[in-house]
């Protein structure tokens, strides 16, 4: 392996979908299993657009980071052990933990930043004691010399996995970057935390990827740091189960011209993030990003014959005996020809962490290939693993997953082009 293939993955909190990503690694460069769910170790792409063309792996076709040279660490505000996060989070079978015990006890862990302003639900043991988002965000920082230094990286990347936050769109604080670093010598109370370890990582280098709802990407302070730093964001919240199947189906009826009148999905879960969102103001960060999916894929302006009046609802209940194996129902109600009214049942029994962790993969090899060739600010062409996808400028590919698929598919050909030609 050349040096310049160690790349270092830190993770905001240390919960399932961290663990089961680490572990997932791990099983997978020791030849345990491939790399099922993910695009960039399985999938493959066709060499030309013509139908029936022969097609390539990914891997070929752009020169990722190898997962041979992957290191991970993590913050977390409860666990400072991703052996012990992982055996509490219950994602992996005995067997799974056991194999890879010796290699989650080694990853790094450090104290993470609290608020219980932003996190109501989670009583902090493992906290950093510096007073004051300045003196947390130099503290964060310094992890990550820490981490690049012990893991011998030569860059590092950072994933949100913590848990949501309560709901808060940006606040004038948020409005520049300018504003920002002077709400963080304030101490302004709108700065989440969240938004305090995507500083802290744009500032030391690495390009940073939210797979939760929380408002962090989002901001215009940090997608102008970005731009500063010529790193790349990517985001929001992995696109894993329940969503994934209603934007497929919503866009299946729209090929069809079917029309909806309403959409009604509930959940249960008893896993971690299941008991954070039992909060009302932590439910409503996850119920905008679950619920603004269908407004493009739908359209009510182009089609208000068949969707302008969709009554679409999403619940979320903390259930303990289900664990992180969501059960999800959805009823659609549709009409056709003549206005005839149908219905469609949909009941999801899958694993949380086990669809998220592929993604969080894809996102971050990605998103690490991007910065090389370049690329910063917004990655729009990241839309396809995401419920609140991220645009810049017209670059704005919606919810549709074929369509995201496509922009996503181009946009890898594109960066392989550029490896050919650098
Ligand atoms: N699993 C999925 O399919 C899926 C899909 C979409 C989004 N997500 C999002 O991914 C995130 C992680 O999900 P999970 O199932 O791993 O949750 P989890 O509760 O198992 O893990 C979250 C971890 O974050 C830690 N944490 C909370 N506040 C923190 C802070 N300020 N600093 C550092 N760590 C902090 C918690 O202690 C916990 O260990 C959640 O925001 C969830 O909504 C998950």
């Amino acid at each position: 392996m050349k040096r310049s293939d160690r790349l270092g993955i830190l993770t905001v909190g240390m919960g399932a979908v961290a663990t089961t990503l680490y572990a997932g690694v791990e099983a997978v460069r020791r030849g345990f299993t491939p790399g099922i769910g993910s695009l960039t170790q399985i999938g493959r792409l066709p060499i030309a657009a013509l139908p029936g063309t022969p097609s390539k792996p990914i891997s070929e076709i752009v020169d990722l980071a190898p997962l041979a040279g992957v290191s991970f660490g993590g913050w977390d505000l409860l666990e400072n052990d991703a052996y012990r996060a992982a055996a509490r989070a219950a994602v992996l079978s005995p067997t799974d933990l056991k194999r890879h015990r010796k290699f989650l006890s080694a990853v790094p862990a450090f104290p993470g930043v609290a608020d219980p302003r932003f996190t109501t639900r989670i009583a902090p043991k493992f906290a950093k004691k510096e007073i004051g988002k300045r003196a947390q965000v130099e503290a964060l920082r310094a992890d990550i010399r820490k981490f690049r230094k012990m893991t011998k990286s030569d860059r590092v990347i950072v994933l949100g996995c913590m848990s949501v936050e309560i709901y808060q769109p940006p606040q004038p604080v948020h409005r520049s970057l300018a504003a920002f670093e002077k709400g963080l010598d304030v101490d302004d109370p709108t700065i989440s935390p969240s938004q305090l370890y995507a500083y802290a990582a744009l500032q030391e280098g690495a390009p940073f990827v939210n797979g939760t709802p929380n408002t962090t990407v989002e901001t215009v302070a940090l997608q102008e740091l970005a731009k500063r730093k010529r790193l790349p964001l990517a985001g929001s919240d992995f696109k894993s189960g329940q969503t994934y199947m209603k934007t497929v189906v919503a866009a299946a009826l729209r090929m069809r011209m079917l029309g909806l009148t309403g959409w009604f999905s509930a959940n249960i879960l008893g896993n971690r993030d299941g008991l954070v969102l039992e909060d009302p103001q932590a439910f409503e960060a996850k119920r905008v990003s679950k619920t603004t999916v269908l407004d493009d894929i739908c359209s009510a302006p182009e089609y208000p014959a068949l969707y302008s009046s969709i009554e679409h609802l999403v619940k979320i209940n903390y259930f303990g005996p289900r664990g992180d194996n969501k059960e999800a129902w959805d009823s659609v109600d549709l009409f056709g020809w003549l206005g005839y009214p149908m219905q469609i049942k949909i009941n999801f029994q899958c694993r949380d962490s086990i669809l998220a962790a592929p993604l969080a993969l894809d996102l971050l090899l990605l998103t690490d290939l991007a910065a090389r060739r370049g690329e910063s600010g917004a990655l729009p062409w990241l839309a396809f693993f995401f419920k609140t996808p991220l645009t810049a400028g017209k670059m704005k590919p919606g919810n549709n997953p074929s369509v995201q698929l496509k922009v996503l598919e181009s946009a890898i050909v594109r960066l392989g082009r550029k490896r050919r030609s650098a």
